[in-house]
């Protein structure tokens, strides 16, 4: 299947295959591992984190705190060791933190950084610095922090200034855990209860790590607070693999006859894993991920899939978008494959990810020939339909990389992906793995 094309380095060409067949493990969670750095650097001691994401992403945030003065070794055993500075042992950065091409690196460290003693600046790639920065902003300034980013306070590079912060009641108008982690971390520095309320619950990992710490942590269904000034004791991490990642595998098997795929040790944390519910729902063979949930520790699973000829349409609403908010691309591509129309509605946050993504799809789909609509917020998929080999393209978007190659596995002939090198944000092995895995024609 998976061929590296050799006229354009970073491209890869995806070729139909009959199935797929395997026993694997997918990288570690990116979400949990980004929390696993930042909150471990403010424990009062040494924290150990065992399978650590190594992904571009997570290495941004890896490096932003060694940059503020905690001690942090990627060890022979492969565990991540966090000396933590406690809350107040951070250090002024030398220079601008690069946060490459991660909103969340970006996001939460503007509000720890809000909070410190010394003032600091943020900055990311050519995608990041186009996504929107005022919906942190905004919160953080009512808690009395003094930040300032570019064209209106819009986006980044974001100047920060630290300030005593108060704590707040924040009604978020939008389902966001990057916003909801940033006023959380200030709050950890804030006299009394920080709370952000939300219109639908995004995921809750760093509550559940926080509260893993020893910071006193409430929630409710739509709401988190945090009781500071905080104290964080030392804990020990263990990131299980992550579902987003596993989604593109999970779903490629979902759809291909024949296929019997076992994934070991997928994150199940019920905030994130609206995608097995809507694999479900489109009638998958799915087994495995049932497992309990105590909203404090983080569950994972071996979940089993068989490929089916057919799958059935689904809607999707406002209300699921938050627990399967990074899936959109792969549930798209799955709908092709499904009985019946799907319908994508609530999904304009798309719009502001490392690329529009569905204005990608829709260009890429139809790029294949596929038929499907565009609107605000959504999109409109009939199936089942076949789609033409092609070229299509990642925008720069590893989840529309990899939404693609998929798509390359079932459609009639070769689908060239360019721009590929996108996917080492959070999957750096996903060609090597999906080759791995098929089954040729
Ligand atoms: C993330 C939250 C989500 C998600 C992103 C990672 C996180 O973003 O799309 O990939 O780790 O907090 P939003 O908070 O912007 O929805």
């Amino acid at each position: 299947m998976a061929t590296p094309a050799t006229s354009v380095p970073p491209s890869v060409v995806v070729h139909p295959v009959h199935s797929l067949q395997g026993d694997i493990e997918v990288p570690p969670d990116k979400s949990i591992s980004h929390r696993a750095i930042l909150i471990g650097s403010l424990a009062e001691g040494r924290v150990v984190v065992s399978n650590f994401l190594r992904a571009d992403d997570c290495l941004a945030t890896l490096n932003a705190m060694r940059s503020l003065g905690v001690p942090i070794e990627d060890t022979e055993s492969g565990q991540i060791v966090i000396e933590g500075v406690g809350l107040y042992g951070l250090e002024p950065p030398m220079s601008t933190i690069d946060c490459g091409n991660s909103g969340t690196t970006m996001r939460l460290l503007m509000g720890l950084l809000a909070a410190q003693k010394f003032s600091s600046r943020l900055t990311g790639d050519q995608y990041l610095r186009k996504r929107p920065m005022e919906r942190v902003i905004k919160p953080l300034r009512q808690m009395g922090a003094q930040l300032r980013g570019q064209d209106g306070d819009r986006l980044a590079p974001i100047e920060i200034e630290g300030a005593p912060l108060k704590s707040i009641v924040y009604d978020s108008p939008i389902a966001s855990a990057q916003v909801k982690s940033a006023i959380l971390l200030a709050g950890l520095y804030c006299d009394g209860k920080t709370t952000v309320k939300e219109p639908y619950k995004s995921r809750d990992h760093t509550e559940r790590m926080l509260h893993k710490f020893g910071v006193t942590v409430e929630v409710t269904e739509l709401s988190a607070s945090v009781t500071g000034p905080a104290q964080l004791k030392p804990a020990e991490i263990t990131v299980p693999g992550d579902i987003s990642s596993a989604a593109f595998l999970m779903a490629a098997a979902a759809i291909i006859p024949g296929s019997e795929l076992l994934v070991r040790n997928v994150g199940l944390n019920r905030t994130r894993s609206g995608f097995i519910d809507v694999l479900k729902r489109m009638g998958a063979e799915l087994s495995g991920a049932d497992v309990a949930d105590d909203g404090l520790n983080e569950p994972s699973g071996d979940v089993f899939i068989r490929g089916k000829e057919r799958l059935k349409a689904v809607h999707i609403g406002a209300s699921d978008i938050p627990r399967l908010i990074d899936e959109v691309p792969i549930i798209a591509v799955t709908a092709l494959r499904a009985e019946g129309t799907t319908v994508i509605e609530g999904a304009g946050e798309l719009r502001v990810k490392e690329t529009d993504r569905l204005s990608a799809l829709a260009r890429n789909l139809s790029a294949l020939d596929a038929r499907i609509e565009e609107k605000p917020d959504g999109l409109i998929i009939p199936g089942p339909q076949r789609l033409r080999g092609g070229a299509v393209d990642s925008f720069g978007d590893h989840r529309t990389a990899m939404a693609m190659a998929v798509a390359g596995l079932f459609a009639d002939a070769p689908v060239t992906v360019t721009d590929t090198d996108c996917v080492a944000t959070s999957f750096p092995d996903f060609f090597k793995l999906l080759r791995e895995v098929s089954v040729e024609r």
